[in-house]
């Protein structure tokens, strides 16, 4: 458990004096993941992913936090080298590539009294949820996309940067969609749209980086939530998807190709234009072949089929779970998600 950034305190707080979690502990004890927020601890969701959810605490002394859980985990090693991975990767975002990401840590409790399984909490400051950038999508105009985006390929850029030039053999990855992205503002338009000096990256669960061209994380984990003995139609998958985030030309494709699981394909046009400007301008040096819209459409079919895929893998698995073997099921499972 490291103490870093402005989090110690506060995770101080959540710890009794042999160390532990409690109220965490409880939360695992008594959440039913579907229906997060009727545990025994209140909580409000701040938002969820394919996996995950992120919430924050109703008390007062844990406002200003948002939790994100993982029930990844099979032992204390296992999460610990995540862990390690998890601190290393922040520290080089921010500390060598010098993005600004909320200052953040970690936490983790057994999830059953065989400790044979373990979530982890990674801690975020909680960032007011005006200023997430996909809380603005489904009205925002191109023209007030457009500085937005542009704060968001800096930062990418610098990711990419880091990659060409570092003696390190340091390879890394960020996952550069818009709902992963928060505005820093001072000012708002006329139109009530705040003016980004910049944007902040939070999606930081998921270290994906090579050192010497080795995968740090364990890459794995992303198959845990499917029925073991179907886990194998999804290795070559979830090989392919790690991949696709060390080509930059990908990590743009998945950007735009996102606006159309945003309800936003009106936007894509537009976002190619300006993205090829930006790879024209200011990535020229990079040599890379500007995006087209067919490629971006054949892409997000493939990528809805890989998602469908695994969501459907995850309802069985938690069908065998619930209602064959009665168990508790572990993983949040988001509703249909329209795509
Ligand atoms: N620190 C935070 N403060 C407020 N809201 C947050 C914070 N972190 C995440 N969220 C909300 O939760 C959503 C999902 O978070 P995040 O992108 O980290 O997870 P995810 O997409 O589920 O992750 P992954 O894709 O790695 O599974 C965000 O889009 C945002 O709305
Ligand atoms: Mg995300």
């Amino acid at each position: 458990m490291s103490m870093k950034g402005k989090l110690g305190p506060y995770l101080t707080k959540i710890r009794n004096e042999s160390g532990e979690y409690e109220i965490l502990q409880l939360l695992e004890q008594s959440i039913d993941t579907s229906n997060p927020e009727k545990g025994e601890v209140p909580i409000k969701l701040l938002g969820y992913g394919e996996i995950s959810i992120v919430f924050e605490i109703l008390s007062k002394d844990l406002q200003g936090l948002a939790f994100k859980r993982l029930p990844l985990f099979e032992d204390k090693a296992q999460v610990e080298r995540h862990i390690q991975a998890y601190l290393e990767y922040h520290q080089l975002l921010t500390e060598k590539i010098g993005l600004s990401i909320p200052p953040q840590d970690t936490a983790w409790v057994y999830m059953n009294e065989k400790k044979s399984k373990i979530a982890l909490y990674c801690i975020q400051d909680k960032i007011p949820s005006e200023t997430v950038i996909n809380r603005l999508l489904p009205t925002i105009t191109f023209d007030q996309l457009a500085p937005i985006l542009e704060k968001i390929l800096e930062e990418l850029k610098k990711v990419w940067d880091f990659n060409r030039t570092n003696t390190d053999d340091l390879e890394i990855c960020i996952d550069g969609q818009i709902s992963n992205w928060a505005l820093i503002s001072d000012a708002k338009s006329k139109d009530g749209i705040p003016i980004p000096t910049g944007v902040t990256y939070i999606d930081t669960s998921t270290p994906l980086y090579r050192k010497s061209g080795e995968e740090v994380m364990e890459i794995g984990l992303f198959m845990k939530p499917a029925p073991s003995f179907l886990r194998w139609m999804l290795k070559d998958l979830a090989q392919e998807v790690v991949d696709r985030y060390y080509s930059i030309r990908d990590v743009l494709t998945d950007i735009i190709a996102n606006f159309y699981k945003e309800q936003r394909p009106d936007l894509i046009p537009a976002l190619i234009e300006y993205v090829n400007q930006f790879l024209a301008t200011r990535m020229s040096d990079y040599d890379i072949e500007p995006l087209n819209e067919k490629e971006i459409a054949k892409y997000y079919k493939h990528d809805k089929f890989i998602w469908v895929l695994y969501m459907n893998l995850r309802r069985f698995d938690r069908f065998l779970k619930t209602k064959l073997f009665r168990q508790k099921y572990d993983f949040y499972l988001p509703g249909k998600i329209k795509r």
